[in-house]
């Protein structure tokens, strides 16, 4: 995907799956890209391919859980217009219950690593000098469809997305006023490290790249909920909108999740 309307882009979680894809499809001359991950090797890859398409790439191994060095990430770049909170981690009960260092893993994670840097970065767009549009920054949460139901199998994933969901798109709300945009990606099933355990059924299961091509159309859009594909979705709130009790009762049928959030 080229002609994004972004020069300096921040990518969390971008040394594989979706991440890796949105760093990948934003990668163009003129383009400075800002990626961080845990692993080393594998962010290394990432920049080098975005390298090859012609962008200017920045790699910083962090852990998103550490506060401040995400906030010394986010502060390090000269200009901020599109950040992407993307790392997560998932993990399911196992049919049995989930371990309770996996429940407070899932939310560092997905809840105050997502946090970690949207906070930094939010404050930092606040100094930027607004473009035509009074535009001076936007901010891409990863959340779930996963988060529009209370998803036994998943306790802490569905809720930590549920989270970062209702935040970005309530913060949006304010924020907008000043001239930042927040806006909640819900995709659906992905084919990435992160599903390949997984031993239930993904309905409408799309590659990364057609993920990150989904979300980056969306943010381009300005739309403030990023839900795809539309039928995930759909399926999801419907899921939702059951009462507990026979939300409990139908996932009974469909295997657990695996315990696994490392
Ligand atoms: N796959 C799906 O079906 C799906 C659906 C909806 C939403 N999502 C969300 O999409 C996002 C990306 O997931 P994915 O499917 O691409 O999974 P993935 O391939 O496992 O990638 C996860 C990324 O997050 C990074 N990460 C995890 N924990 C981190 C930490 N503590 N600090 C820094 N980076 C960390 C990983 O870095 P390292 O590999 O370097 O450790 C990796 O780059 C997640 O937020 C996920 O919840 C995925």
């Amino acid at each position: 995907m080229t002609d994004l309307p972004w020069r300096h882009i921040a990518i969390t979680g971008a040394s594989s799956g979706l991440g890796r894809a949105l760093a990948e499809a934003s990668a163009a001359p003129g383009v400075t890209l800002h990626l961080t991950g845990r692993d080393s090797t594998r962010l290394e890859e990432t920049a080098e391919t975005c390298r090859t398409a012609g962008a200017i790439v920045t790699t910083t191994a962090l852990d998103v859980r550490d506060a401040a060095a995400c906030t010394a990430w986010i502060e390090g770049m000269p200009h901020i217009d599109l950040l992407v909170a993307n790392a997560g981690i998932s993990g399911g009960t196992g049919g049995v219950a989930e371990p309770s260092d996996q429940v407070r893993a899932v939310f560092e994670t997905n809840l105050m690593g997502v946090l970690n840097t949207t906070l930094p970065a939010m404050s930092r767009m606040a100094t930027q000098k607004a473009d035509a549009n009074g535009l001076r920054g936007r901010i891409g949460v990863v959340a779930s469809v996963v988060g529009f139901v209370a998803a036994p199998s998943a306790p802490a994933y569905s809720a930590s997305k549920a989270a970062v969901q209702r935040w970005a798109e309530a913060t949006d709300a304010t924020q907008r006023r000043r001239g930042i945009r927040l806006h909640a990606i819900c995709p659906g099933f992905i084919r990435t490290p992160m599903t390949a355990p997984n031993r239930f059924p993904m309905p409408f299961l799309i590659s990364p790249e057609e993920a990150a091509r989904r979300t980056l159309a969306g943010l381009a859009a300005g739309r403030r909920r990023i839900a795809y594909p539309r039928r995930t979705y759909a399926l999801f709130r419907l899921l939702g909108a059951l009462p507990p009790g026979l939300m409990a009762w139908a996932s009974r049928a469909v295997p657990a999740k695996d315990v696994s959030a490392a």
